[in-house]
């Protein structure tokens, strides 16, 4: 990691997804302040902060419980999935001017999860990034391949098309991206830091071919306190999308400090 310039301040995101209730998040947030303060990553009497950034993205539902326990702007609140229009007849769905509205400063926009399970479109995935960012969102655009396509040479070809749709049909002044193989997703399979690495150092260079080298790209996929360290040392991974090990305070903050 090189957070050598503002916009690359290594940036960690938990990614609760479709986990957690109204009596984990009160104890799951003091311990991550007290952790963080222990460490001196934040600082309680000035508001100091060390560079780094931290985004939580609870359920929805988790939203305003969670924003108005986060006490220091080192932590921000994400959200995990938007739709496309602002306002309307969508029933079940959640805009970005409506994320925006309650505290949010980023969204997740898609996840495998969302792609494989509810059939978002590279296209559809094009239309929610450039709203939340038009929202004043900072959308996390995750790509990755699945297990076959990198048995068949095809990561390359398949997370260049992911991104490319969304770089050549908007104009994004500020986001950040998730490279996330799909067969490391909550598998325990993570890829190794050269694996990650070579994907990483590919999708930077196609950033510098829109002007936006500078964005930072998180790496997602089994991170856990162990692997962490090794996983962001590598010269373009600027911080993690955490899945499972995120619901774990003490692991979370063990990730989070791997970052510092
Ligand atoms: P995992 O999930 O850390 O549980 O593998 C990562 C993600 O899906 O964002």
């Amino acid at each position: 990691m090189i957070p050598d310039m503002e916009s690359r301040i290594p940036l960690v995101v938990a990614n609760w997804k479709m986990h957690g209730s109204k009596t984990m998040i009160e104890p799951f947030i003091q311990e991550l302040h007290q952790n963080l303060a222990a460490a001196a990553i934040l600082k309680p009497d000035t508001f100091e902060n060390k560079p780094l950034e931290i985004a939580i993205c609870p359920p929805f539902v988790y939203l305003e419980q969670t924003k108005e326990l986060l006490r220091y702007n080192l932590i921000m609140l994400g959200a995990q999935n938007c739709y496309f229009e602002n306002v309307g007849a969508f029933t079940g769905e959640v805009s970005p001017s409506m994320l925006n509205d309650i505290g949010c400063t980023h969204v997740i926009v898609g996840h495998s999860e969302r792609r494989q399970l509810f059939a978002e479109t590279d296209a559809i995935i094009a239309k929610k990034c450039q709203s939340a960012y038009d929202a004043g969102l900072i959308p996390i655009l995750c790509v990755g391949e699945t297990a076959i396509e990198r048995s068949e040479g095809k990561t390359f070809e398949v997370v260049a098309r992911q991104l490319e749709t969304v770089l050549s049909s908007g104009t994004l002044a500020k986001f950040v991206l998730a490279y996330e193989p799909i067969w490391a997703i909550g598998t325990g399979a993570t890829a190794s830091p050269e694996q990650a690495e070579e994907v990483h150092h590919f999708l930077r260079e196609k950033l510098s071919q829109y002007g936006a080298s500078n964005t930072r790209i998180l790496y997602g996929g089994s991170v856990k306190p162990g692997n962490a360290k090794s996983l962001f040392e590598q010269p373009n991974i600027d911080g993690g999308l955490i899945g499972g090990a995120s619901l774990i305070a003490r692991d979370f903050f063990d990730i989070c400090r791997a970052a510092v």
